[in-house]
């Protein structure tokens, strides 16, 4: 079974009884505020903890030092197959954002899929009104590659109407991820 280690975390699969540690984040709206679904109460964090155990594209990210699950990585192949094109996700816990522990398993997660993998192209798309989110894109080396208007809606507002959401799609090459990735190591 795949896991990594990075300088301060582990990055591994999601065990049943991680359900505690998820419902620390998903029970948080902030967290979930750009996300497809609403806050995760305590039996339906148990029950997703159970079910991302057996679904490989999500990866549980721990701090080394405590064990503790402190976000998600989502890593999925997308169709076809031959397009060798994978999306990138993530979901990080409050109060360990701004520590830049997303970018530092991003990284990882990425290198293991150019390098051991050999896969050919990342996709990720997010709200342009989640800064963070972008902002962590541009981080990780990602070009923004287009700004599509109301793409679609998770939520409703009190009257009941979507709420349209904007969408940016960034992308990256397995070729520009490993120049730029020499690069930084010969700084
Ligand atoms: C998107 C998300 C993962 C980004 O998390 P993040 O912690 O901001 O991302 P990073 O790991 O890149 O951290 C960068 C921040 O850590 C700071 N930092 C501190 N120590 C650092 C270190 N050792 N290395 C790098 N950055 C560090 C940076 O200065 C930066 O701070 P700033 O945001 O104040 O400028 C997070 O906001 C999240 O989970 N949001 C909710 C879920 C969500 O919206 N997901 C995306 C849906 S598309």
């Amino acid at each position: 079974m795949e896991e990594f280690a990075t300088e301060r975390l582990i990055i591994r699969r999601f065990r049943a009884g991680d359900g505690e540690d998820l419902h620390d984040y998903l029970s948080q709206e902030e967290v979930v505020r750009f996300e497809p679904y609403g806050v995760y109460d305590e039996a339906s964090s148990k029950t997703e903890a159970v079910r991302r155990a057996d679904d490989p594209a999500f990866w549980a990210v721990c701090l080394k030092d405590s064990g503790k699950l402190i976000g998600n990585l989502y890593f999925q192949q997308q169709d076809p197959p031959q397009f060798q094109t994978w999306m990138l996700g993530y979901v990080f816990n409050g109060r360990y954002q701004g520590c830049g522990y997303a970018v530092e398993a991003c990284r990882k997660l990425l290198t293991y899929g150019f390098g051991t993998l050999g896969i050919r192209r990342v996709t990720a798309f997010c709200n342009p009104d989640n800064h963070r989110s972008w902002h962590l894109l541009e981080r990780l080396k990602l070009r923004r590659e287009g700004h599509f208007l109301q793409t679609g809606y998770f939520k409703h507002d009190e009257y009941g109407n979507p709420r349209w959401h904007n969408t940016y799609a960034y992308g990256v090459l397995g070729s520009e991820w490993m120049e730029a990735h020499q690069a930084e190591t010969a700084e």
